[in-house]
């Protein structure tokens, strides 16, 4: 298995062990002075000792703090850095990995000038272009974040002089010899993602003149005489290469496919060991998740094999690329080294998981886009499946350690929430239990599963993990003061489920009015729904059909049997328009449904990270969907909903009306496990609903605090 993916391989001198490599990820981890200290070192070791064969830095400045990103990056742009980077390197080095650094300028992006009141560097004045298209589907608070995060007002901008690429050649070379100094492996230059030796290469960007302007080999010179330095600069056999988009999306005179090859032929010729290829497009809005932080599965794919038909040293190919299809990528001599970024920041571990035949093991990414959120806000990165992810120093090792002494752990609630509470108490030593009263485990996840399939594969994970630990599993088994009683656990982790408030809006109880507890119970065949037990005629007729087809409980088949058949009109109204509604919208669209969201406030999605939110609304936008915000129901009738927006009144025809609205945190049930007389932790969304991220941190947090 993968026996591709984890063979070895070598670029120039160095050796890898498997072809796995830790994309370059800035997790602004670091205390604000570009430092390494324990925090960052554990993060990166985390990794190595996960089996990753390279591990390639976080954006690394290499004029700190001039053209940083934020004060959070890391630098190395004065021997000053040199003790912290080599604290990381001789830690990696403890294991069978290998480490390059990363080194940047930020170019138009380097917010860290304007926050400190220097000039940004560019190529050119911009010529009034670029800006977001459409709406922006930020919040206020995000908007004000954004904002102070970039220095709070327009940047200052100074077109590159002669002298300053002098500089910037120099600065890079330094850096790199710092970065040989402290036993780095290898250089990886930043040519990428809009940031400065990418605004010389992009026609977008670069009107210069003079020989950094112009032909594909005038815009490429900057970039491949800052390599010939930094080759120059190391000794020349030490591994130095560029990652490079291939193209820029959506962008008028974009950087395109034909030049970049080109470029991928003139940085070898300038000394490159490999090429790293990754893509760009416009960071705000949806072309954020087109690329770089692509959402399509394999996006580049393709890139990354068209520069390999062009150029004899390693391709280093990511973007969203399974183990499986990096194993094939491989074997076919489409990519030499496959760089995962989502998915090691999810699984730190997933390499060792792969050699050791347990694939099934590995934590999934669940493409949420929590993690990239935060860096827009200056804020460290966190991942909504991986609570340790950037707090690997604090929890790590805490999550490895027995508890002192063994409790007897009831876990109420079989969501992600009970499952990955159940998960860590076990890990860690205690005698654990969980109570779930359906027949399956899952709870609203199994839910958010039916419309957004990497859901799916946390829900496999946690599953797996729960069958496979030692704890004791009852499903349908109600947690009953009674029950708790009789089973005495030192302490309950009460994982309920949030609460779905019955809806109060005139025509709410007709036939054709679906809420998410008939969703679910269509899910799982079981017959619960809002206000007892009767499902209303969609209800019923959707689990008669899922049981004829054997698809309830099956989210996987589910999703397909439900493009061929679905109970559900023609027109659809979301009432709604939060993560559950937008999330169900995308799945009545993608069924061919007409769809219209109405929302009581100002911006759709709003729980969702705001990078998922825009690859989300834009699909919707581009599927034809009508998204209708502030605006108030005022009745649901049986062919339309009347809907009042501060443009007066309309009817907006509706065959079925699906009601997300009225999840709400569930304190009775908490309080009638609390009757038992035992200790109780409460977690999840019937603590306060906060989806999987909340419930997932939340479980974690109670079962490492036994
Ligand atoms: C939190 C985060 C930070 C990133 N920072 C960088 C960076 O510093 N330098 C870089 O070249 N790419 C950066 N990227 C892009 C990744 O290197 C990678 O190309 C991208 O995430 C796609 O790969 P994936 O689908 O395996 O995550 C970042 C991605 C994430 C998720
Ligand atoms: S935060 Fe979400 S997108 Fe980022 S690594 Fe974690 S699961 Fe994946």
């Amino acid at each position: 298995m993968f026996r591709h993916l984890l063979s070895p391989t070598r670029i120039g001198r160095l050796e890898l062990a498997n072809r796995v490599a830790m994309a370059p990820m800035g997790v602004e981890i670091v205390e604000g002075d570009g430092k390494v200290r324990e925090p960052v070192v554990r993060y990166y070791e985390e990794r190595a000792r996960g089996g990753v064969g390279l591990l390639i830095t976080e954006n690394t400045s290499a004029c700190y703090p001039r053209g940083a990103n934020s004060a959070h990056e890391l630098g190395v742009s004065d021997d000053a850095f040199i003790p912290g980077l080599t604290s990381l390197t001789e830690a990696v080095h403890r294991t069978d990995s290998k480490i390059a650094i990363q080194l940047a300028h930020h170019g138009k992006v380097g917010r860290l000038d304007t926050l400190q009141g220097r000039e940004i560097l560019m190529p050119s004045i911009p010529r009034g272009h670029q800006g977001p298209r459409g709406p922006l589907d930020l919040s206020a608070e995000e908007m004000g974040l954004m904002a102070r995060a970039a220095g709070g007002g327009p940047p200052k901008i100074r077109e590159a002089t002669g002298e300053d690429l002098e500089q910037l050649a120099d600065d890079f070379a330094s850096a790199a010899a710092r970065a040989q100094t402290a036993g780095f492996d290898a250089v990886e230059i930043h040519g990428a993602h809009g940031y400065i030796f990418s605004e010389f290469l992009s026609p977008a960007w670069n009107f210069r003149s003079d020989d950094y302007g112009g032909g594909v080999e005038n815009r490429a010179r900057l970039l491949c005489e800052v390599l010939r330095a930094c080759k120059l600069r190391t000794g020349g056999d030490f591994p130095i290469w560029c990652r490079i988009d291939a193209v820029e999306f959506s962008t008028q005179d974009g950087i395109d496919f034909e030049d970049t090859q080109r470029v991928a032929e003139l940085l070898v010729e300038a000394g490159a060991d490999a090429l790293s290829v990754s893509a760009y497009a416009n960071p705000l809005g949806a072309g954020f998740t087109e690329a770089p932080l692509v959402h399509a599965e394999g996006g580049f794919i393709d890139f990354a094999a068209g520069i390999k038909r062009r150029v004899d040293v390693p391709v280093i190919a990511a973007g969203r690329i399974e183990p499986r299809v990096g194993d094939d990528m491989i074997r076919d001599g489409r990519a030499d080294v496959i760089a995962m970024g989502r998915k090691l920041l999810a699984d730190p571990e997933l390499v060792a998981k792969l050699v050791d035949g347990r694939p099934e093991d590995v934590r999934p990414c669940i493409y949420c886009y929590v993690c990239v959120a935060q860096p827009f806000f200056d804020r460290t990165v966190r991942c909504s499946v991986n609570p340790v992810a950037a707090r690997e120093a604090e929890l790590a090792e805490r999550l490895r350690t027995r508890a002192d002494s063994a409790k007897k752990v009831l876990v109420v609630g079989g969501g992600p929430a009970g499952m990955e509470a159940a998960r860590v108490a076990a890990l860690r030593g205690h005698d654990v239990a969980l109570f779930e009263k359906s027949a399956q485990l899952g709870g609203s996840l199994r839910f958010a599963a039916l419309s957004y399939e990497p859901n799916e594969h946390l829900l496999r994970w946690l599953e797996t993990q729960v069958r496979k630990l030692p704890i004791a599993l009852h499903l349908e088994r109600t947690a009953t003061p009674e029950a708790i009683r009789e089973f005495a656990p030192d302490v309950v982790i009460a994982a309920v489920g949030a609460l779905r408030e019955p809806s109060d809006l005139p025509g709410a109880d007709k036939p054709h009015v679906v809420d998410g507890d008939d969703l679910r119970a269509m899910l799982s065949g079981e017959g619960a729904s809002r206000n007892g037990p009767s499902l209303p005629i969609f209800g019923k007729l959707a689990v008669a059909a899922g049981r004829l087809m054997g698809v309830t409980g099956d989210p996987a088949k589910l999703r397909r049997a439900s493009k061929l058949y679905m109970p559900v009109g023609k027109r659809v109204v979301v009432i709604g328009g939060g993560l559950v509604g937008t999330e169900l919208a995308e799945f009545f669209v993608e069924r061919k449904r007409s769809v219209v969201v109405v929302h009581d406030g100002p911006i759709f999605a709003a729980e969702m990270a705001h990078p998922r939110r825009w690859r989300v609304l834009h699909e919707l936008r581009e599927a034809g969907a009508r998204l209708v915000a502030e605006a108030q129901i005022e009745a649901i009738g049986d062919t339309a909903v009347r809907v009042r927006t501060t443009e007066g009144t309309q009817e907006v025809p509706a065959d079925t009306v699906i009601l997300a609205t009225g999840l709400v945190a569930n304190p009775h049930a908490i309080e009638t496990i609390r009757s038992a007389g035992v200790p109780v932790v409460a977690v999840g969304d019937g603590n306060g609903v906060g989806y999987i991220e909340g419930a997932i941190q939340q479980g974690f947090e109670a079962a490492l605090a036994l």
